[in-house]
């Protein structure tokens, strides 16, 4: 998978890149990241990128045609692909819209700033809008770095064991069973017994039952939502 990001910020994404997963991920050319200075973009000597707000009202606005040319250069350099902006006021990112981009063989993100970014752009050039959650960050850039570390996940290879993200929470609208490792005794908290056992379909039955209570003490939501899919499935 490629993925191209524009932002005001490319060495913000340094750090998350060249780290564990993401790292060996595009070491093994299972990913490929290419950050895009979106200033580059930007005309005149000063290359402004960003404009007071028609109609009057504090902070800067990010301007269309930077971001429009940026996309159409990465687009011609590297082919067509699925433009998403970042945005608190796009879908919410999860488990199945995370699964979904991974599907796509190429993802440009467009990073925002300040008050945010011209409506035109999410008109005429994104084709979806996606949120991390309900919050305002500062800029789209940790955001993409979230989405990025998300979508990777799922890509075949990225990760040791293939059927990792099926186990994760949310895959079956459930949080996972929670871990132990090694001591089975610390300071008096004793590993549950099931998982010392050796006995595969135990240890499979509590995890499940662990799953679905804890979903049900800490994100009972999560069982609501997944109620109509549930009977889709039942038939
Ligand atoms: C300070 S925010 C703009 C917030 C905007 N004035 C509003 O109230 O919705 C600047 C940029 O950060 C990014 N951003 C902030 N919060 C985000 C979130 N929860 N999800 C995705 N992107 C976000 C977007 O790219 C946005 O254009």
């Amino acid at each position: 998978m490629r993925i191209d990001v524009l932002t005001l910020f490319p060495g913000m994404f340094e750090g998350p890149l060249s780290h564990s997963i993401l790292a060996r991920a595009r070491e093994a050319g299972l990913l490929v990241v290419e950050t895009h200075d979106l200033r580059q973009y930007a005309a005149g000597k000063h290359r402004v990128t960003d404009e007071p707000p028609f109609g009057g009202g504090g902070g800067m606005v990010m301007k269309p045609e930077p971001i429009f040319a940026g996309v159409e250069s990465i687009t011609a350099a590297h082919g067509p692909g699925r433009v998403i902006l970042l945005s608190p006021s796009g879908a919410r990112l999860s488990f199945e819209v995370a699964e979904r981009l991974s599907k796509s063989d190429h993802l440009l993100l467009v990073c925002g700033r300040y008050e945010g970014v011209d409506q035109r752009v999410a008109d005429h050039l994104a084709d979806e809008e996606i949120s991390i959650g309900d919050y305002v960050l500062s800029g789209g850039e940790l955001p993409a770095m979230v989405l990025i570390d998300a979508v990777a996940r799922f890509l075949p290879g990225v990760l040791g064991d293939p059927e990792a993200p099926r186990n994760d929470s949310f895959s079956a609208g459930v949080l996972e069973a929670p871990h132990y490792t090694r001591p089975r005794d610390f300071r008096g908290w004793t590993v549950p017994e099931v998982l010392l056992s050796g006995d595969h379909g135990a240890v499979e039955a509590w995890r499940k039952a662990e799953g679905e209570r804890r979903t049900t003490r800490i994100r009972p939501d999560l069982l609501k939502e997944n109620l109509p899919k549930k009977k889709l499935t039942d038939g």
